[in-house]
C-alpha cells in the first residue's frame, strides 16, 4: 500500500481522518485533469512505491467533514535516491495563496533530510501556472519530448537537485 499523509493546511499536523478526502481527490482528478491523466487513486494507492500528501482545511481538526485543499503525489524510483514529482493540485478556490509553493517547499525540505538526491517531473509546456510554479521552486529545464501528453501537447522534463 501507499503511503498516505494527511496534513491539516495551516498548522502542518497530521490528521487522523483521511478516508473521507479520497472521494474529493477524486472528484477533483475529474474536474482538473483530461480524462487519460486523471489517476484512479483507488488502484494507485495499492503501489508501494507512491506517496500521496494532502492539505485539508482545519475544519477537519474541530471533528467536522475534512475539506480538500492540495494534493500531491511522488512515485519513488528504483534507486532510491531519486523521487518522481507525479502531480500537484490545489482547488480552484484555493490558487494563487501561496500553497502549492509552500507545500511543495515542505516537502522538498522533507525528502532533503531523507536523502533525496533529485526530485524530476513532466509538465505539460502549455501549462504555465505549473510551469512557473516549478521554476519558481528552482527546478530546470532537462529536455522535453514532443506529443508526449497527446498529439501536439510537448511534455517538458524539469529536474531539481537536492544535494
Ligand atoms: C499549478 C498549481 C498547482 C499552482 O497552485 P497554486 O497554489 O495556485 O500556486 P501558488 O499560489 O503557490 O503559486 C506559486 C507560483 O506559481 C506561479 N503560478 C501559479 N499560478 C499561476 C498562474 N495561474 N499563472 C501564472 N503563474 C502562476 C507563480 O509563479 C506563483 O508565484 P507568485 O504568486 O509569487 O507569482 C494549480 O494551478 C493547479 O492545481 N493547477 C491544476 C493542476 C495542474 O495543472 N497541476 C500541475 C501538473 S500535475
Amino acid at each position: 500500500m501507499s503511503t498516505v499523509r494527511c496534513l491539516s493546511l495551516h498548522t502542518g499536523e497530521k490528521i487522523a481522518k483521511k478516508q473521507d478526502v479520497i472521494g474529493q481527490i477524486e472528484q477533483a482528478e475529474k474536474k482538473y485533469f483530461a480524462r487519460h491523466e486523471a489517476f484512479d487513486f483507488h488502484n494507485e494507492l495499492k503501489k508501494r512505491n507512491l506517496e500521496l500528501i494532502v492539505i485539508v482545511n482545519e475544519a477537519c481538526v474541530s471533528g467536522a467533514r475534512p475539506m480538500l485543499v492540495a494534493y500531491m503525489v511522488f512515485a519513488y524510483m528504483k534507486h532510491g535516491s531519486t523521487i518522481m514529482l507525479h502531480k500537484i493540485c490545489v482547488q480552484e478556490k484555493f490558487r494563487r495563496q501561496g500553497i502549492a509553493k509552500d507545500v511543495l517547499a515542505t516537502q522538498v525540505q522533507r525528502l532533503k533530510k531523507r536523502g533525496i538526491a533529485k526530485i524530476h517531473l513532466w509538465v505539460d509546456d502549455s501549462n504555465v501556472a505549473a510551469r512557473q510554479l516549478y521554476a519558481h521552486m528552482g527546478f530546470e529545464e532537462v529536455s522535453r519530448c514532443s506529443d508526449y501528453y497527446a498529439m501536439g501537447r510537448t511534455g517538458v522534463q524539469m529536474a531539481l537537485r537536492l544535494v
